[in-house]
């Protein structure tokens, strides 16, 4: 059986962690294969939070197995955490723990520096992208720049010191630039010799266990991060981040081939948010955006930044649906906009020259001299996150989800109608 791909096809938050967490109770193996800890997925399980930034959500189901694929970067501190969170909840046997969790040792590790310059660049640009200040950039700059420390480093303290030592003057010199004080090999070393002994264990080849899995006929979920609109080269340049997140990573982030791939799912919220920089053509404004980010907990899972809300860009997720070859949608969160009144839908742009294109412009020149094209559909009043069947929810959510499949181009067969595991419909095959 073909792997089933989860990715965002807005600019991330797309609530990809309950979609994946609902599916992966049908599935062996779930995959991370790119970004790092700039991701965080907050899943209510029995009503208790768990926020994940590395560890795929499949974790949560006992008899699933979670890989982390080498397209990903990683904080070794933030992945022990994670390791040490879920052993003390039961749910990774330390003993044992390649069984149920395996990391890829080809896997770029994210150093304190990398943290430090990526801060060091945001504040001399006055927070302009906006990144989480994680480190993502630079360690990517440095997986394309062939010098990366990768984590089979972490077996060998002395391999680990050498590869350090030979990248770090010219990091200093760019701290230096920056007027941040410079770093020491042993500084750097000392966060990773403290978690070493949680992510050894888990170092393996991802790659071969996926294609072993596939071959075994088990069902395998490959885990996005972000969103299609942060795709580093397809995205909105410059405010994305610094990873693909588009199709294609799945295959290069975890080292199979694309005739390995079936279903494309892509997540889009039933509105669409923003955290950091770049343009939000859509954006609501005023009160009701605060209203809807107040309903919807529309904080950043990782930096508790509140996040910009604008009508659903139905013209950005057609965009999204043709660039990775998207199967069919999930629409999350639905529940948020009930008795939001008459609602506005993006369905193309307008551009300075007043033609009009179906797919967002995606270049900022061109997508800030563009304007959204809206329609307005009416919403609906009736609450329905407790809906438990497509066939449960009212005549206008339909018909909002018809409207969503019809401009975007794929067919709706999930949505989401609340925070809860069992608010996940799905629309019956046949
Ligand atoms: P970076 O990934 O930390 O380099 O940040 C680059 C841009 O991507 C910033 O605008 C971030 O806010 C955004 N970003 C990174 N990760 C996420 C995410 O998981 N969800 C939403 N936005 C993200």
């Amino acid at each position: 059986m073909p792997g089933i791909v989860i990715l965002g096809a807005q600019w991330g938050d797309e609530g990809k962690g309950k979609v994946v967490d609902h599916l992966a109770a049908s599935a062996d193996v779930v995959v991370r294969y790119q970004g790092g800890n700039n991701a965080g997925h907050t899943l209510v399980v029995g009503g208790q939070k768990t926020v994940l930034h590395l560890v795929p959500s499949g974790i949560l189901h006992p008899k699933t197995r979670c890989l982390v694929g080498p397209g990903v970067v990683l904080d070794p501190a933030v992945l022990a955490r994670e390791v040490k969170a879920l052993e003390a909840r039961g749910l990774l046997d330390l003993r044992n723990p390649g069984e149920r969790l395996v990391v890829s040792q080809h896997a770029a590790l994210i150093l304190d520096v990398h943290r430090e310059l990526d801060q060091a660049r945001e504040a001399v640009a006055g927070g302009r992208i906006g990144t989480t200040g994680r480190g993502i950039g630079p360690a990517y700059e440095d997986v394309a720049g062939r010098r990366s420390v990768p984590a089979r480093a972490l077996k060998d303290p002395e391999d680990l010191r050498a590869r350090i030592a030979a990248i770090l003057p010219e990091k200093n010199a760019l701290l230096a630039h920056y007027g941040r004080p410079t770093m020491t090999v042993e500084q750097l070393m000392a966060p990773l010799l403290e978690a070493a002994p949680a992510i050894v264990p888990l170092l393996g080849k991802v790659g071969p266990l996926v294609e072993a899995a596939l071959d075994r006929d088990e069902t395998v979920l490959f885990e996005g991060a972000q969103g299609t609109l942060l795709d580093v080269l397809h995205g909105t340049v410059p405010y994305v981040t610094s990873s693909h997140t588009t199709t294609g990573a799945v295959c290069t982030g975890t080292g199979i081939g694309p005739g390995r791939l079936g279903r494309i799912v892509g997540l889009a919220k039933a509105y669409v948010t923003r955290v950091g920089g770049g343009p939000l053509p859509t954006a609501i404004g005023g009160e009701l955006e605060d209203r809807i980010r107040a309903i919807g907990q529309e904080f950043g899972a990782t930096t508790g930044r509140p996040r910009r809300c604008g009508w659903l860009d139905l013209a950005a997720l057609r965009y999204a649906v043709r660039l990775n070859g998207i199967t069919e949608l999930a629409v999350t969160k639905l529940d948020v906009l009930t008795g939001i009144g008459p609602l506005r839908v993006c369905v193309g742009y307008r551009r300075a020259d007043g033609s009009e294109t179906e797919e967002m412009p995606i270049f900022p020149e061109e997508l800030e001299t563009s304007a959204p094209i809206y329609r307005t559909v009416a919403g609906w009043d009736e609450p329905i996150h407790l809906a438990r069947r497509f066939e449960d929810l009212p005549r206008s959510v339909h018909e909002y989800l018809e409207l969503i499949a019809d401009v975007a181009g794929a067919p709706v067969t999930i949505v989401g109608v609340g925070p809860d595991r069992e608010a996940t419909l799905v629309r019956a095959r046949g």
